[in-house]
Order: structure tokens, then C-alpha cells, then sequence
């Protein structure tokens, strides 16, 4: 069995994303504003020659921080098989090591209440209140981590 963390196309996230992140949500979108982007990258884990995992990372400054060159990670979802496993961490951990040598000052995403415990073990601390996502009808908080 070879796990891999993978760079990956826009559409190769499409299928978890409908799969896990739309499971049981208002929503059925899978493309997201500014997949294709040049500074948008798409990294996610494989096993064998399975997609396992997946997140989306923006280059965009978030609210509170407009004058620090921010990422916003977007659409981080795992198979259910391989959730508890240390594969999301790994996933994560690599993402925010990629922003960091890109020069990035700060990752921040709009995440799911449900997912919190998993950013705030890795590393990311909420920002502000929580609301209602306009899009999945599911409760958000935005999380933050400030690089060094
Ligand atoms: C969010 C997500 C990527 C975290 O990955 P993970 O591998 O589950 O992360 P962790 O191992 O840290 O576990 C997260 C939670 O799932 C629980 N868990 C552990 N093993 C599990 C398993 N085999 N299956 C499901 N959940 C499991 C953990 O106890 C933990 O619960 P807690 O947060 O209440 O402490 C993943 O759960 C997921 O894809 N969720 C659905 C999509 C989603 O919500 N994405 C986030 C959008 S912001």
C-alpha cells in the first residue's frame, strides 16, 4: 500500500466533494470560485491509485487581516474509511507547510462547527462568532493560524 500527498486538478476533487462535503447539506455545488486560478492549489492524499482525502487552497487575505498575505483552505474532506487515522492531519499538516514556504503570514477557512476539534488540534485557533453558512445551511466559525 503506497500514501501519497498528491497535488491534484480541480476536477479530481469533485467526487468527494459531492460524496462527503455535500452529504446531507442544502447544497450540491461542487465547483468552487477560484479552483482554477493560478495560485489555487488542490492537494489531497492517495492510496494506491485511490483518492482518499482532499482540501483547496485560495490565495486570499481574510476580513480581519486585510494587509497579511493570507490562504483560505477550502472543501478539506476524507473518506470516511480513512477519518481517525492521522490522514487529515497529514493532509492539513502539508498544506499549511506549503503556504508557509510560499510566503504566506496566515491559512484561515469557514469551518463546519462539526469539524472544529480536528483544526484546533492542528494548529488553528476561531475568529469571531458563529453563523450560518449561506450555502450548506450548516453552522460555521471561522478558524485562523498565523504562520511563522
Ligand atoms: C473534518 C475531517 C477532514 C477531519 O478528519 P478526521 O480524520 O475525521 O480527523 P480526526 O481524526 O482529528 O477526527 C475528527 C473527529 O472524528 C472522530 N473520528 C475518529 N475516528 C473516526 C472514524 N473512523 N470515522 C469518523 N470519525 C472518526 C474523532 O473522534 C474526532 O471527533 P472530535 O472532533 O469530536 O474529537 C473529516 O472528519 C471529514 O472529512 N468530515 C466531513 C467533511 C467535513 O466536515 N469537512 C470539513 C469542512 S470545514
Amino acid at each position: 500500500m503506497t500514501t501519497q500527498i498528491v497535488e491534484l486538478r480541480a476536477q479530481d476533487t469533485h467526487s468527494l466533494r459531492k460524496t462527503i462535503l455535500r452529504d446531507g447539506t442544502a447544497s450540491d455545488v461542487v465547483e468552487f470560485d477560484g479552483d482554477d486560478l493560478p495560485g489555487t492549489l488542490h492537494l489531497g492524499v492517495k492510496i494506491d491509485d485511490q483518492i482518499v482525502a482532499i482540501s483547496t487552497w485560495h490565495v486570499r487575505n481574510h476580513s480581519d487581516h486585510p494587509d497579511r498575505l493570507g490562504v483560505q483552505l477550502r472543501g478539506m474532506a476524507t473518506a470516511a474509511p480513512h477519518r481517525g487515522s492521522g490522514t487529515s492531519a497529514a493532509l492539513l499538516a502539508a498544506g499549511v507547510e506549503r503556504c508557509r514556504a510560499s510566503g504566506a503570514e496566515l491559512v484561515w477557512a469557514h469551518a463546519r462547527v462539526t469539524a472544529l476539534n480536528f483544526y484546533v488540534r492542528n494548529g488553528f485557533a476561531t475568529v469571531g462568532d458563529q453563523y450560518v453558512d449561506a450555502t450548506t445551511g450548516l453552522a460555521h466559525v471561522d478558524i485562523l493560524q498565523i504562520l511563522d
